[in-house]
């Protein structure tokens, strides 16, 4: 039996065997990210963009990610779950980052939070932190700053912009986190993280220097036709497979194909005589005033 991964043991892995991260937002995916054998599973805001269809992942209140968190847990993952704080349920008062995230714990079911920003957000991580809950940082390229950095632009560019990156990766660290996530950096800049940082760094755009890559899922396997970014491998096209079966269904439908005798009930053949008969007799069963949907189903489900 694999054992389940925890915070700390996520965190002892810094330096060591690269970590491996995916997106998960249901029951289904989870099972299939746990079954591949991630080391975490990111109940990502980035739900909003690939499973709600939304521009941006600032639509995403606590609630949703309350609802998706536990929904992933229901499979009982193997691996780290980290619950996504959406926008502005950190940005207010560290009380309330705390009740926030402690819902995402409690009733989502998450083993840790990720937020994202760096010394800004330090007595938000702080408050957090002292709550017992383990948070993962996010810096770089942070979706929830959209406006306020002009669009999704790779950040760190200049060395001004890059030290400043540095130097908040270093107090997130500092502070206590169990992880950093990089996103939309140049390589270099997630190499110097990685090397002056004790915690493991997850890249996704940010060069292969850092400790772990995270990508999110329907963007590795393929799961809709839309623009990704340059930083996205998909491993497989799991859109055009799905378009495939399902038309595959229907012309089974349309054919009479579907359904066959697998995947038929039968009821026994004296019953079928009887029914046979007292229709017969009745003119029709609903001249006999015989309830039929509920008197078919139930001979048929016994089968
Ligand atoms: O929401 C998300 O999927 C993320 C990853 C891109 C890191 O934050």
């Amino acid at each position: 039996m694999t054992k389940k991964l925890t915070a700390p043991a996520i965190k002892a892995r810094k330096g060591g065997e690269k970590l491996t991260m995916i997106t998960a937002y249901d029951e289904p995916s989870a099972r299939i990210a746990d079954r591949a054998g991630a080391d975490m599973i990111l109940v990502g805001d980035s739900v909003a963009n690939v499973v709600l269809g939304r521009d941006a992942t600032l639509a995403m209140s606590v609630d949703e990610m309350v609802y998706h968190t536990a929904a992933v847990m229901t499979a009982e993952p193997n691996a780290l779950v980290v619950g996504d704080m959406p926008w502005l349920s950190y940005h207010t008062t560290p009380k309330e980052a705390v009740h926030n995230a402690g819902r995402l714990i409690r009733e989502g079911g998450a083993g840790s939070v990720k937020l994202e920003g760096g010394r800004k957000r330090l007595d938000v991580v702080n408050a957090v932190l002292d709550a017992e809950i383990p948070v993962m940082g996010h810096l770089g390229l942070t979706p929830q700053s959209v406006h306020a950095m002009g669009g999704y632009r790779v950040q760190g560019k200049q060395a001004a912009a890059a030290y400043e990156l540095i130097t908040d990766a270093k107090a997130l660290a500092e502070a206590g986190v169990f992880a950093i996530v990089l996103e939309g950096v140049p390589d270099v800049v997630a190499e110097m993280v990685t090397d002056e940082v004790a915690v493991p760094t997850i890249g996704i755009g940010a060069g292969v220097h850092c400790d772990g890559q995270v990508l999110v899922f329907h963007d590795v396997l393929g799961l809709h036709d839309k623009r990704t970014a340059k930083f996205v491998r998909q491993y497989a096209n799991l859109a055009d497979t799905a378009v495939d079966a399902l038309e595959r269904f229907f012309a089974d439908v349309r054919s009479g194909e579907f359904p066959g005798e697998a995947e038929t009930y039968h009821m026994p053949d004296e019953s079928a005589e009887i029914l046979r008969e007292l229709s017969e007799e009745a003119g029709g069963l609903r001249g006999a005033g015989i309830p039929t949907d509920s008197f078919l189903a139930d001979e048929a489900m016994e089968q």
